[in-house]
């Protein structure tokens, strides 16, 4: 394992005040995506909306990284340029999401396992080849009646672990991603106990594959209560809470920590990790930035609704979220900009 070279690449990707990128969707979510603003769901239309993205003048200034799908990584510009190519030459380190998606849980009704352990070591090292230098790996965890299990938490931890070391051992930095999912009733106490046991496990799970923590990148939810809960909390709580989590559970070697947007709208999704950075919030031991997908390129997709002439429009509106979201990393976000 080249220890220095993913201890490099971890924190160059949490560097300074930028966050990343995570425009990785897979072709089912993606065309999901695109079918709600009736968008053609086609190569041609993702290909379309991922160069709008990378070619978004001055991204590189707040994003640090950019997660890609595998169809993307392959694919080119209209003017023949490699998608990945314009985004190092954007200054921004290009990244895979390696898992091939998570499956419904064998014996456990409403849970799901993600898939791709097998022939990871195979694509990464096909991936590091064509310049990819750090990957993405989700597990999804619901809460539910009687849910999460045992069962569903050390399935999915294990995976992430077993992908966080193959990761290190082709010097590619693995973002570690246990999704706590939105959907549910649940409170901001349930989500907090079953996010802290999901993190525990994680760590435990990383330290029997023996895995560096400093050339490692967590990916959390933030704790918020259910979409359906009748309770829902303040921007306030939603930080003092999840800090408080992450400080409990996360330890303080790990590079650092970038959340995953989850559903919020870009607004509450700023307002969050920027009430995370106020000067009366405990120190951190590790950056705390952002690792958005629907919060960043959401208002920037309806506005380009797969029309040519939209571009320009979208990419400020992208830019601006990426800007947004910057300053929360600085603690200095308004919802006025
Ligand atoms: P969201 O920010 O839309 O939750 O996506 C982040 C991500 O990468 C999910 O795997």
């Amino acid at each position: 394992m080249d220890k220095q070279l993913l201890i490099n690449t971890a924190n160059t990707l949490m560097a300074g005040t930028k966050g990343l990128l995570a425009m990785d969707e897979s072709n089912g979510t993606c065309n999901k995506r695109f079918a709600q603003l009736g968008i053609p769901q086609t190569p041609e239309a993702r290909r379309d909306w991922r160069e709008l993205i990378v070619s978004t003048p001055n991204l590189g200034d707040c994003i640090s990284g950019a997660i890609l799908y595998d169809e993307t990584i392959r694919q080119q510009q209209k003017d023949g340029t490699p998608i990945i190519k314009a985004i190092i030459n954007a200054g921004i380190i290009p990244g895979i999401k390696v898992d091939t998606g998570a499956k419904p849980m064998a014996g456990h009704p409403g849970e799901k396992i993600t898939e791709g352990l097998d022939g990871l070591c195979k694509r990464l090292a096909e991936y590091a080849q064509m310049g990819a230098r750090f990957a993405k790996w989700r597990g999804v965890i619901t809460i539910g009646q009687g849910i999460p299990s045992g069962a569903c938490i050390e399935a999915n931890t294990h995976a992430l672990a077993r992908y966080a070391a193959l990761c290190q051992e082709a010097g590619i930095v693995p973002i570690v991603e246990p999704e706590v999912l939105m959907e549910g009733s649940h409170n901001l106490q349930q989500c907090f106990e079953t996010t802290e046991e999901v993190l525990y496990n994680i760590f435990n799970q990383l330290y029997k594959q023996g895995i560096l923590l400093e050339g490692m990148i967590l990916k959390p939810n933030m704790i918020m209560p259910g979409l359906e809960c009748p309770t829902q909390v303040s921007t306030q709580e939603v930080a003092t809470t999840t800090v408080r989590c992450l400080l409990q559970s996360v330890p303080a070697a790990v590079a650092g920590i970038a959340f995953l947007s989850g559903g919020q709208t870009g607004e509450m999704a700023s307002a969050h990790l920027n009430a995370m950075h106020q000067k009366d919030m405990p120190q951190l031991p590790w950056p705390l930035t952002f690792s958005f997908a629907r919060a960043i390129q959401q208002p920037a997709m309806t506005i380009w609704n797969g029309q040519e002439i939209n571009v320009k429009p979208a990419q400020e509106a992208l830019l601006q979220r990426a800007k947004c979201d910057q300053s929360a990393r600085m603690g200095v976000y308004n919802e006025d900009m």
